[in-house]
């Protein structure tokens, strides 16, 4: 193997510097605001070569110089996404890594894709040649690759709108609002978290609660904020992402999530960030109130595919389980009967167990307190159509 000398090493982190440099002036002149980093020796900390920001999208940047092609080693595109991951409080569409090649004159950029992160499976190094194309393009910007970007999993209900809300009206939610009266305490401000079209915050509001709801899905709050001046109840509701709320810390005296709003995102550790936001922004000893399917009952009762009529549209569901039987797949066919106009939907849902729930929870600073298996307050068994816990944020 050659060694390197030192002048070799000088003269290609001066380059590198110099496409810096050129980079940050290229962005400005395509209107982002952009900086340097200036690291002078290679850190382990999550740093870009340079940031950039576009309206409301934030972009790191790996900046290589070379003749033909450039080398990106995982360990810079991992500080790429840890950078945007740790420090920059966006939702994903909004946050770019991207690998930026200045090939002689030309420049290369390869935005990397989040899920290849989430699911570790990043090259061990990406070759980005001069000839090349690349899929960002700076003067787009973003509207170049909103359609390379993952999608946020929940924006699923968000497209059904008016759809969910008539599914959602067939439940029993004044059942369901009793058993919230009967399970938690109300002696503060309680946030129903991905409250949907706010069927249960509503209730509660109404029966003297001092609510807030928050969802991501903009098209499900403008069905709530109907509902509530319907119903003349008034409260806040947020829209934003479960795994970084914009709520202060220990503001509320409750938290509940209801009818498996819990499961959807990308990665359990996403799952659990938004366990911690939950605990970060409850008062010592507030309650958190957490309902999701019961994994046990679903196994038996599995069926592959069914179809539910809602009047004026069916919904179809057809169901995948994973070798493992703690992820399913899931596709809803919805048929307007009026219109014939078809909506397919994926997702994909974790199932939790309460073992590895509990488990959860306690790594976020809650305690579990007690179980039930449906809203009849009944006790969890496997055959309990529900996985319903009541935890507590310990001190
Ligand atoms: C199964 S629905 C339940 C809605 C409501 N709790 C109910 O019982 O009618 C899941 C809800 O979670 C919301 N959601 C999904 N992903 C989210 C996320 N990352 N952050 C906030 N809300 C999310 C969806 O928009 C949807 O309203």
């Amino acid at each position: 193997m050659s060694r390197i000398s030192t002048a070799d090493l000088r003269k290609w982190r001066r380059r590198g510097f110099y496409s810096e440099g050129a980079l940050v002036k290229f962005l400005e002149k395509n209107n982002y605001h952009a900086v340097r980093v200036p690291v002078s020796n290679p850190s382990l900390h999550p740093l870009p070569d340079v940031i950039a920001r576009k309206g409301e999208h934030v972009y790191a940047f790996e900046v290589k110089n070379a003749g033909y092609y450039a080398y990106f080693p995982k360990q810079q595109m991992d500080k790429l996404f840890r950078f945007l991951d740790e420090l920059i409080p966006l939702p994903i569409q909004q946050k770019h890594p991207i690998l930026a090649a200045h090939l002689g004159k030309r420049w290369v950029f390869k935005e990397l894709k989040w899920e290849d992160w989430k699911n570790d499976a990043l090259p061990e190094q990406e070759r980005i040649l001069k000839r090349d194309k690349g899929n960002f393009d700076v003067e787009e910007g973003e509207k170049k690759t909103r359609s390379q970007t993952q999608e946020l999993p929940g924006l699923i209900f968000d497209k059904m709108g008016k759809y969910w809300d008539a599914v959602t009206n067939t439940h029993p939610t004044e059942k369901e609002v009793e058993f919230i009266q009967k399970t938690l305490p109300n002696n503060g401000l309680t946030l129903d978290l991905c409250c949907g079209t706010g069927r249960h915050a509503i209730l509660l509001a109404k029966k003297g609660w001092s609510m807030v709801g928050a969802d991501l899905s903009k098209s499900l709050l403008i069905i709530a904020k109907d509902k509530m001046r319907r119903e003349c109840v008034d409260f806040p509701l947020v829209r934003c992402e479960m795994q970084r709320f914009p709520f202060k810390d220990e503001i509320f005296s409750a938290v509940v999530s209801m009818f498996t709003s819990f499961g959807y995102l990308h990665s359990e550790t996403e799952d659990l960030h938004s366990l911690r936001e939950i605990a970060r922004a409850l008062r010592p000893r507030g309650a958190f109130l957490l309902d999701v399917v019961n994994r046990d009952y679903l196994l038996k009762v599995f069926k592959e595919s069914d179809v539910a009529d809602f009047g004026n549209f069916t919904m179809e569901e057809k169901r995948n389980l994973d070798e493992s039987k703690t992820k399913m797949a899931g596709e809803w066919i919805i048929t307007n009967k009026d219109t014939g106009e078809k909506l397919v939907l994926k997702h994909r849902l974790r199932l939790y167990t309460p073992q590895n729930l509990s488990e959860m929870l306690t790594l976020s600073g809650l305690q579990q307190k007690t179980w039930y298996g449906n809203y009849e307050s009944e006790n969890l068994a496997s055959d309990s159509p529900r996985l319903i816990v009541l935890a507590e944020k310990t001190l």
